[in-house]
């Protein structure tokens, strides 16, 4: 079956669906943007999602395109055309086509486009080897907090993943403390067993994943805390493991090729993976 994209207001066969070429997206990465999962059809909090999308836009002052409502009722219209069971609903919003000049410009409609794809959301493999990440400076914005489109920098850090062998790369602040992966958070266990992840500011992107991880945790009382911590600290870590839409979370079993732990996917990584399965397979 042929994929079906939405642009601005209409359905459309996915090689037909395009944008103007001065779409300020296109030309500025002047957008923000949700990867959202689709699990057993259904959208894996989408709530979440389309609250940080809101932030996202009011803080690049970006129109909303339609109403939240209607944008909830428009990625699942996708996913339902696309017959998608699990995968992921994308949505990218810009503040829309104009010539090309740099102040926002005075009538343009934000654009709207949202796609659907497959994911396999169980990589048997990955998971049972886990991921090697490799750490890289961390030469991005300050304003991490919005999910722009603007990503090269996490472009050329995966592209220097995949190149290594890694599956990601662990970006890294100009004091040695790691900021988050190119498209998900970083986390690790303590000797001691405590779950430590960066507090969210404008460092990092507050992951929708990161935040459900960390209520799921709270609600079972298990130890955590929410601060920095350096590649060194995350060499002697007990585990580690990185959260996404799209990978939920997922065991690092080493890190510039230093295995955490034994070198194998971490007991308490796994089982907050279970327990996100649980929260995915049940939020409709
Ligand atoms: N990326 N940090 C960054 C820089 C990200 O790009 C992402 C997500 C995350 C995790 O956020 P969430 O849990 O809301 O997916 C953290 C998406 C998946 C992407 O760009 O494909």
């Amino acid at each position: 079956m042929s994929r079906i994209a939405y642009v601005n207001g209409r359905y459309v066969p996915l090689r037909e669906a395009a944008v103007h070429v001065e779409d300020r997206g296109f030309q500025f990465a002047d957008g923000a943007y949700e990867v959202i999962t689709v699990q057993a059809g259904h959208l894996v909090d989408a709530e979440g999602h389309l609250l940080r999308l809101a932030r996202s836009l009011r803080e690049l002052r970006i129109r909303w395109p339609v109403k939240p409502r209607t944008l909830h009722v428009l990625i699942r219209e996708v996913v339902r055309r696309n017959r998608l069971v699990d995968g992921t609903a994308y949505l990218q919003v810009t503040r829309g086509t104009a010539p090309r000049e740099f102040p926002f410009p005075k009538a343009a409609v934000p654009s709207l486009v949202i796609t659907a794809r497959r994911l396999d959301l169980n990589p048997v493999d990955r998971l049972a080897r886990g991921i090697k990440v490799i750490t890289v400076p961390d030469i991005r914005w300050k304003r991490r907090d919005i999910k722009s489109v603007s990503l090269l920098p996490q472009v050329l850090g995966k592209q220097t993943a995949v190149e290594s062998g890694a599956f990601e790369a662990w970006q890294v602040d100009d004091d040695g403390f790691v900021t988050e992966g190119c498209s998900s958070n970083a986390w690790i266990v303590t000797r001691e067993g405590t779950l430590v992840t960066r507090n969210a500011n404008t460092m990092i992107l507050n992951g929708i994943t990161r935040q459900r991880v960390l209520k799921l945790i709270d609600d079972r009382a298990m130890a955590f805390e929410e601060r920095p911590f350096t590649v060194d600290e995350a060499y002697g870590a007990k585990e580690a493991f990185i959260t996404s839409a799209t990978n939920y979370v997922l065991p690092v079993t080493a890190i510039n090729d230093r295995p955490v732990g034994n070198g194998a996917p971490g007991i308490l990584s796994q089982e907050l993976r279970q327990i996100y399965l649980e929260f995915a397979g049940a939020s409709v």
